[in-house]
């Protein structure tokens, strides 16, 4: 009998927009050999400039950062609850203390975010707009295709009351992000946490730079995965930071 995950990858598969995306992930596994090595280094890298964000949030707006700790504490239990109804692994989420920080903090008219999965960025976020009172979100996600109809789970922690700040692309941030720039003149904040490959990196920072000015803010998870942030960061005239964050690291050009 065929496996489950087989039978979803074969059915996603079959079905329009999706074939690209999955031909390019394995693409690029076959392609970015050297990942491990890399991988390394880049962990190595990420520790030696490590810096604790409590400390980093709380020197710059104590009253946010309270607000952010207090929230991702409830996030963490209404998430919890919510994922126990349904039987689906759809991974952990980025740092949510920092992102809700940065939109309590920045107040950003506009925000993008690559990489939704269930959603923990995207409510963090929505939800530091909506006590804002100001600001949009425009997502770009691609369902997790060994999922059997995957986009059913695509933000499933987002609350429906907080969608009208949202604009959610799910065919991938090759066709998303043109989108995106199509509906958003500037880019505030970024949080960058989908496809962690050097290429898909640089493809979307070179795209969504066209729209970011010197006082925009780019968040990006994961960095110790490949050397990429290490090298775009150290080449900007801005600040740079790393965080660890649990069992990762992200990083933070423009603060
Ligand atoms: C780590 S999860 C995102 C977690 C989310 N930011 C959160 O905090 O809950 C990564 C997501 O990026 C998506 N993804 C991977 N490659 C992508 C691509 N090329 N374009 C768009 N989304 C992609 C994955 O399918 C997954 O939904």
């Amino acid at each position: 009998m065929q496996s489950p995950t087989i039978k979803n990858l074969t059915a996603n598969a079959l079905r329009g927009g999706f074939l690209p995306v999955m031909m390019e992930k394995l693409w690029l596994r076959l392609t970015e050999r050297n990942r491990r090595a890399e991988e390394a280094q880049s962990a190595a890298w990420c520790a030696e400039h490590a810096e604790p964000l409590d400390a980093f949030a709380s020197a710059l707006n104590p009253p946010a950062w309270a607000e952010a700790v207090e929230f991702d504490t409830a996030l963490g239990k209404h998430a919890e609850e919510k994922l126990a109804a349904i039987d689906v692994d759809l991974g952990g989420g980025g740092d949510c203390r920092l992102l809700y920080f940065l939109v309590r903090h920045l107040k950003p008219q506009t925000m993008v975010e690559t990489g939704v999965a269930a959603g923990f960025s995207s409510q963090c976020i929505l939800s530091a707009m909506a006590t804002n009172e100001m600001g949009h979100l425009y997502s770009s996600d691609f369902p997790y295709f060994r999922l059997e109809r995957p986009e059913q789970y695509v933000g499933y922690l987002v609350d429906d009351d907080l969608k009208s700040r949202w604009t959610l692309h799910i065919e991938g941030d090759r066709k998303n992000l043109p989108m995106i720039l199509a509906e958003a003149d500037q880019i505030d904040l970024l949080h960058y946490d989908s496809d962690k490959s050097r290429s898909g990196r640089s493809t979307a920072m070179t795209l969504l730079g066209t729209r970011m000015s010197e006082n925009s803010v780019i968040v990006m998870d994961d960095i110790h995965d490949n050397l990429f942030f290490r090298d775009f960061a150290t080449a900007q005239s801005r600040p740079w930071r790393v965080f660890s964050s649990t069992n990762k690291y992200v990083g933070l050009i423009g603060l």
